[in-house]
């Protein structure tokens, strides 16, 4: 058994996959660990890179508009990624690098005992929901397994570069809040 800050220094030090090489800062999940609910991005960007800490760049903000509509912030969620690392050039992260990486998720989840899982867009989705999952036809759709709700959301990111995403990522949230009354 390890605890948080074993597992943060784990990911702080990696060296499993070459994306240690260029990186500057690797990215641990960051937020309220006894909240119950888990939201899993893709991978740090550039400025997250900089900063050692997810979503603190513009997507971040799509986010924050996100929980703020259905009354979090992020110091009651715990916030994370697929991969540690941030890409170069902000390309999808690699399956090789999602498999170094995932043993870190795991962990992290297994500390939080999440009882509601978000995924931030199809590369979380697609490693955690189904490899086959489309999320521009199943996103806000919630499953249950393991002892957990699951549901995607479009990624922020994707609802800066279409703006016309954000009202079905609303409605979708709504529905995350729903959930989340219900479990608490
Ligand atoms: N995009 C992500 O997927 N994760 C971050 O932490 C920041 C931007």
């Amino acid at each position: 058994m390890y605890t948080y800050e074993e597992l943060k220094a784990f990911v702080e030090n990696c060296s499993r996959c070459p994306l240690a090489r260029t990186r500057k800062k690797a990215v641990m999940g960051k937020g309220n660990m006894d909240s119950g609910i888990l939201f899993i991005a893709e991978a740090p960007g550039a400025n997250e890179d900089r900063d050692g800490v997810p979503f603190t760049g513009p997507s971040g903000r799509v986010l924050d508009e996100l929980l703020e509509g259905i009354g979090l912030t992020r110091g009651d969620i715990y916030l994370t990624n697929i991969v540690k690392c941030h890409p170069q050039g902000n390309r999808d992260p690699r399956p090789e690098e999602q498999e170094a990486c995932i043993a870190y998720l795991k962990y992290e989840t297994f500390l939080i005992k999440p009882k509601i899982i978000v995924c931030l867009g199809r590369i979380a989705a697609q490693r955690i929901l189904a490899p086959d999952y489309r999320i521009t036809r199943e996103h806000g759709k919630f499953l249950y397994r393991k002892e957990t709700w699951m549901t995607a959301v479009y990624h922020p990111s994707a609802i800066l570069r279409d703006p016309s995403k954000m009202a079905e990522a609303k409605e979708d949230f709504e529905k995350i809040r729903q959930k989340y009354q219900e479990t608490a």
